[in-house]
């Protein structure tokens, strides 16, 4: 991994305050920050791990596992949580079988919440990639996925 690292890092080698754009890079192209990347961007751009470890906590766009291949996103801002949002993030960790920003073991789902997807008119809301799925019940968490592994 690290000549392809080093491959993706070297047009900001010697630049100065990329750190955001070199980190940006790196995780585009292998979908999250290893470890080992991190090294790797300390070693290029010349600044110490915990002040990338710093930008990373900083910023949400950054995250150091890797993600399945869909991302699944239930809102918790308060128009949705009024409106049981909590009984459909509880669901879809029923029918996913994992928590909070975590994988399904077969790396098809990330779960993740938010504090608002926009979509608050449509409360709960839901978004999988970008699919926004809005006034969601229990139930219909459940028929989404059914229909997605093409149960129905
Ligand atoms: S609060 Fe849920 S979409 Fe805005």
């Amino acid at each position: 991994m690290s000549s392809q690292l080093a491959e993706i890092l070297a047009p900001f080698k010697g630049k100065k305050g990329v750190t955001i754009p070199a980190l940006q890079q790196v995780q585009e192209e292998l979908g999250y920050l290893p470890r080992e990347a991190i090294d790797e961007v300390s070693k290029t751009l010349r600044i110490s791990a915990s002040e990338i470890y710093g930008v990373i906590t900083f910023y949400a766009q950054f995250r150091t596992s890797p993600r399945g291949r869909h991302v699944v996103r239930v809102c918790r801002g308060t128009a949705c949580h009024v409106r049981g949002g909590g009984v459909v993030l509880d669901q879809v960790k029923i029918d996913l079988g994992i928590d909070e920003n975590e994988n399904t073991e077969d790396m098809e789902y990330t779960l993740e919440t938010v504090a608002c997807i926009g979509a608050c008119a449509l409360a709960p809301a839901m978004v999988i990639d970008e699919d926004t799925f809005g006034k969601v019940s229990p139930g219909k968490v459940s028929e989404i996925f059914a229909s997605r592994r093409g149960d129905n």
